[in-house]
């Protein structure tokens, strides 16, 4: 269950005070100004009162308001194109005027544009999660043509069953945060292939999805210890490291994560592959009550800044925490020759989030020594858009498996 916000909201509707539950996934507050709109609205005055801050209660045919929130999104990157160009024009006024070039001078302003980035991306969150529709207590939706969504919602968010007072009250999410659920319901039907291991992932909402799994060939490639009967994968998500590792022949696996939801999911496809002797504890990084490691997987989320949304909690390390407690942690869970791979990309160095020297410093303060490093090059989409203000960082982004030993 990963809705956060409980409240009840109200809305004058037809000169009677409604009232319903407040659902976000995306840790949205609850509206403040509700009013009603149908398929008569226009796509300019949807946008206008969305920039307002006033939240959209849609009534009329479901195919309308995905439309609708099509055409606002339409008009939210018009603006954005616009601001990105006044600004990429002033940066290269300053860039001529900058003796060393404009590579350089791109990259000294990309941690402010990665900031700059982040912030645009939560304002289109805010603006689009402004179009809202109302469900019953088993997210039926009564707009005509609407599709039964029921599964989908109930497999993203859980039941309702445990929040909502009365069974005849409704609840009132937002479009955006419907299509997130039916998107991942159509990644949990039919799964992330991955090529490398013949095999797909079925992720669930909110959980990690591998759409990107370049560092698969690194741990294939890696050469395993010498011993290496216990591993443990620190952070599993879909499970998928623990399934190479299997692949590869470790025979007692204990794959960790925080969430509930990743540990279900996780469980899913051990099973889907056969797997099901891999253990799974719920556990803040090392798992309890286990012998030693003789190999420590951790794919730690590669950038450090705060996650907005319980949504982004796999992708921002604030500080790095789960990267440095790793680090930190590792050596007392380690037998003796045992190794770390950790998967990281060097993007977050690129942006200036974090210096290689600062890893390294980790790295040694932890007791740990790097005994080799393989490398490899994403090719991702981001990764070859030089529209992307953040392009200078992206393409250069190279992804590695550091493999640590105790010193
Ligand atoms: C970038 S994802 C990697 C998922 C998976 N290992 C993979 O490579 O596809 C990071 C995972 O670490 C989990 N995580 C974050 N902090 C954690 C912690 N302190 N202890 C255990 N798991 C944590 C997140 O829930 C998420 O599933």
């Amino acid at each position: 269950m990963l809705l956060t916000a409980k409240e009840h909201i109200e809305w004058y509707e037809n000169d009677t005070l409604q009232q319903a539950l407040w659902l976000s996934a995306s840790d949205h507050a609850a509206p403040a100004r509700i009013v009603i709109v149908d398929d008569k609205t226009t796509a300019d005055d949807a946008y206008r009162l969305a920039c307002a801050g006033t939240s959209m209660l849609y009534r009329g045919d479901f195919y309308n308001a995905r439309q609708l929130l099509q055409a606002i999104t339409r008009r939210i990157e018009r603006t954005e194109k616009n601001s990105t160009k006044r600004k990429s024009k002033k940066a290269a006024n300053q860039s001529t005027k900058d003796a060393e070039g404009a590579i350089e001078s791109a990259s000294k302003h990309l941690p402010n544009l990665f900031h700059q980035q982040r912030q645009t991306t939560a304002q289109r969150s805010r603006i689009l999660s402004r179009l809202l529709l109302e469900l019953d207590a088993d997210y039926v939706s009564s707009l005509r043509r609407a599709p039964d969504i029921s599964a989908a919602c109930l497999a993203a968010f859980g039941p309702l069953d445990k929040q909502i007072d009365k069974k005849d009250e409704s609840c009132v999410l937002s479009f955006r945060d419907l299509q997130g659920a039916l998107g991942a319901a159509g990644w949990r039907e039919k799964g992330v292939p991955i090529k490398e291991l013949g095999l797909s992932i079925y992720p669930h909402y909110g959980v990690f999805a591998p759409t990107r799994h370049e560092y698969v060939q690194l741990l294939l490639d890696a050469p395993l210890p010498t011993v290496h009967d216990i591993a443990y994968d620190i952070g599993t998500g879909t499970g998928l490291l623990a399934i190479v590792l299997a692949q590869r022949g470790i025979s007692q696996i204990i794959a960790t994560d925080l969430t509930p939801q990743a540990l279900k999911c996780a469980s899913e496809n051990f099973e889907r592959q056969g797997l099901s002797s891999i253990q799974l504890q719920q556990a803040d990084l090392f798992p309890l009550e286990v012998p030693p490691a003789n190999l420590i997987v951790c794919n730690p989320p590669w950038l450090p800044a705060k996650p907005t949304s319980t949504l982004e909690y796999a992708v921002y390390d604030a500080n790095s925490a789960m990267l440095r407690g790793v680090l930190q942690g590792a050596k007392q869970h380690l037998s003796d020759q045992g190794e770390v791979w950790l998967i990281l990309s060097d993007l977050a160095e690129h942006l200036q989030l974090r210096s290689r020297e600062e890893l390294l410093g980790w790295i040694a303060d932890a007791g740990l020594t790097v005994k080799y490093r393989l490398d490899t090059q994403p090719k991702h989409g981001r990764s070859q858009n030089e529209a992307d203000p953040l392009y200078v960082a992206r393409s250069s982004e190279i992804t590695s498996l550091w493999c640590l030993q105790s010193i």
